[in-house]
């Protein structure tokens, strides 16, 4: 007990500490989870934001191994939201006071998308008068593009790295030119360099993932001094390569358990900055998203897709959200809101204070 009590009091954490913390059970476990909750509270208050998923296109160029909407799964229809379907998820967001919107797809970087994209977000700055804050999710794209899309108003990117240890990286996706890790990396830095708030994350319970992996994102995290965390569990998916080591992961509780100790030993490494309870946690975890918020989480993003294509978009298994109007998924997240003992963040951006901090000093 007094080893854990003087690690929490540590303002900088070492590999060998995040390696203890990682490993607390029971009432040590609950020390670390009251002391990010503790950080949280003092550094960001209780405000939890809501950013509106659109899940814009499952066409992707990619193959992931652990991705249900890789190229060469057959088994699903393709689909492409139209700019009306796109304008009025915007336009809801809007209306409902979300202040901001995460454009999400499968990765491509042909001229027509890209120039797409840019129509698209002329289009969502029109209606909401720029008051939208933009976040994009389109992995990988040229120096040129990034610098494009931020012209347009786009302030936040998400690129995860979805394991920081290399060798991990390559036994999870395809081994060739257009899934590799050191591209991964450049092209976080290059976010960073284009004037973007960087979001960054990792699938937490892998085949293959070690403890000491898992100590490694964090190190990373830290030394990427990124703005934004969208990390999760990793959760199978019967039509994809890695499934056949389904029988070798841990059991859905160690992930979602060791997903809260990832998000509240970050929150004491990187006091300010924004992180998501993300939907993966919902769907191994009925409770999942609010106990992401109660230790740490201050980023929801509700999903503005809509149903008719929610089929198309799956991920992974089991996942929540599939069959639920817009409406009554959002008054569920905001009883998750309340039940972790926060408040929703209407009518604010919700920035990344990090972000702030680091703009100052560069
Ligand atoms: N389990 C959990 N997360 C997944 N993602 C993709 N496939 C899975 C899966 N099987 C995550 C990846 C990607 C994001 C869009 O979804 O981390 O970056
Ligand atoms: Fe495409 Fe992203 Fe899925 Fe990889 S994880 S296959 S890049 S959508």
């Amino acid at each position: 007990m007094h080893k854990i009590k003087d690690l929490l009091q540590k303002s900088y954490l070492q590999k060998e500490d995040i390696l203890f913390l990682l490993q607390t059970e029971g009432e040590e476990k609950q020390l670390l989870f009251e002391k990010a909750r503790e950080i949280r509270l003092k550094y960001s208050g209780n405000k939890v934001y809501f950013r509106g998923l659109v899940e814009y296109s499952n066409i992707c160029a990619k193959n992931c191994y652990y991705c249900g909407i890789r190229r060469d799964n057959k088994k699903i229809n393709r689909y492409t939201m139209s700019d009306e379907e796109v304008l009025a998820t915007a336009k809801y967001a809007y209306d409902n006071n979300f202040m901001s919107l995460v454009l999400q797809g499968g990765e491509l970087s042909s001229r027509a998308f890209v120039d797409k994209i840019s129509d698209l977000l002329d289009k969502i700055m029109k209606i909401s008068n720029n008051s939208l804050g933009i976040t994009l999710s389109f992995g990988e794209q040229s120096e040129e593009t990034f610098h494009k899309w931020n012209e347009k108003g786009v302030r936040r990117y998400l690129l995860r790295i979805e394991s920081s240890n290399r060798a991990l990286y390559e036994k999870i996706h395809p081994k060739d030119a257009l899934h590799s890790y050191s591209e991964r990396i450049k092209h976080i830095h290059l976010l960073r360099k284009t004037g973007y708030q960087v979001g960054s994350g990792v699938m937490i319970g892998l085949p293959f993932q070690s403890i000491e992996d898992l100590a490694d994102d964090l190190l990373f995290f830290r030394e990427m001094d990124i703005d934004m965390l969208g990390m999760g569990p990793y959760v199978e998916h019967e039509d994809t390569p890695l499934f056949e080591y389904q029988s070798s992961l841990w059991s859905k509780e160690k992930r979602m358990d060791m997903t809260l100790k990832m998000l509240a030993i970050l929150r004491i490494m990187m006091k300010d900055i924004n992180m998501a309870a993300t939907t993966a946690m919902q769907s191994i975890d009925a409770r999942g998203r609010e106990k992401a918020m109660y230790v740490s989480a201050n980023v929801m993003m509700p999903n503005l897709t809509p149903l008719k294509y929610r089929e198309g978009y799956l991920l992974y298994n089991n996942k929540p959200g599939v069959k639920e109007q817009i409406e009554d998924s959002l008054e569920g997240m905001e009883a998750q809101i309340k039940a972790a003992g926060c408040a929703v963040g209407y009518g604010e951006w919700g920035d990344s204070k990090h972000f702030k901090k680091r703009q100052k000093n560069d």
